[in-house]
């Protein structure tokens, strides 16, 4: 969660994931311009200060090296899984993953040449077909699931909801694990404000800023609201 120094408005700090971790306590964050808070960070000069309240939430599992990961990435959706394939290449298993990813346009995807670097097999797709595939992200990861089919594969998926329900239900009806990582407004990041409950399996409602945000598709895909959210143990009130 971060919040630059800018007055009271807006009031809220912005949630970003984490894109890389260097070392001495520096992280690199791949940020879109969306809004008020996302103007005022890119306006931020070098030095500025900004108040970081993290690392906060949960991550992709680990790569496995008898498995092969269909990392799907919609625009700036691409930081954790950019994460994810770059430990894969630490551990000299890239070639255990795949990243599929689109955007709008052309100017949406970022980092290909760094991608490349790290020996990822990439799938690009752009809705005017400027890059890659013509199409949406769900085009190309099912050629890629029927490519793979019979063999462990695994799905991790980061983007706009929409995306992510749509990934997840190609994966639910392929029958292969598929984890991702939500898109809530976040008020908090820590468990404590409720703005962020989802409908779950596993219990009635899960909070995207502390149970995830990545989840196990399987616990949160399709559920139908059958209770009111509930203050989680962590909250002081
Ligand atoms: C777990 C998580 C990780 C994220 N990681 C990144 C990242 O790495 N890079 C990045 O650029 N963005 C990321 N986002 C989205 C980012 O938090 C929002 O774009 C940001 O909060 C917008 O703030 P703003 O003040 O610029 O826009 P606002 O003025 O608050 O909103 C502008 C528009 O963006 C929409 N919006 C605001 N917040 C969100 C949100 N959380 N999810 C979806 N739409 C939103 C609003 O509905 C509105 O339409 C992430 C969000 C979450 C929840
Ligand atoms: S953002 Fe406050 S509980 Fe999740």
């Amino acid at each position: 969660m971060i919040r630059g120094a800018w007055g009271r408005d807006p009031l809220l700090p912005r949630a970003f994931s984490l894109l890389a971790v260097g070392p001495g306590g520096t992280a690199d964050i791949l940020a879109k311009t969306v809004g008020r808070g996302t103007a005022l960070l890119e306006r931020a000069l070098p030095g500025a200060e900004v108040d970081v309240l993290g690392p906060l939430g949960s991550n992709f599992p680990e790569p496995q090296a008898d498995t092969t990961d269909l990392l799907v990435a919609g625009g700036v959706g691409l930081p954790p899984l950019y994460m994810q394939a770059a430990v894969a290449a630490d551990r000299r298993q890239v070639a255990r993953s795949e990243m599929i990813y689109g955007g709008r346009g052309g100017d949406d995807l970022v980092l290909l040449r760094e991608m490349e670097a790290m020996g990822l097999n990439l799938f690009l797709t752009t809705e005017n077909g400027a890059v890659g595939t013509k199409g949406l992200v769900t085009k190309a990861l099912e050629a890629r699931l029927e490519h793979h089919r019979g063999t462990p594969i695994r799905v991790m998926g980061c983007g706009p909801n929409a995306m992510l329900w749509a990934v997840a239900r190609l994966a639910r009806d392929k029958g292969v694990p598929c984890f991702i990582s939500l898109e809530e407004q976040m008020a908090c990041g820590i468990g404590v404000c409720l703005g962020c409950a989802i409908p779950a399996r596993s219990r009635p409602y899960r909070y995207v800023c502390s149970n995830g945000p990545v989840f196990d598709a399987a616990d949160v895909l399709d559920v139908e609201v059958t209770a009111a959210p509930v203050a989680p143990a962590a909250c002081p009130a």
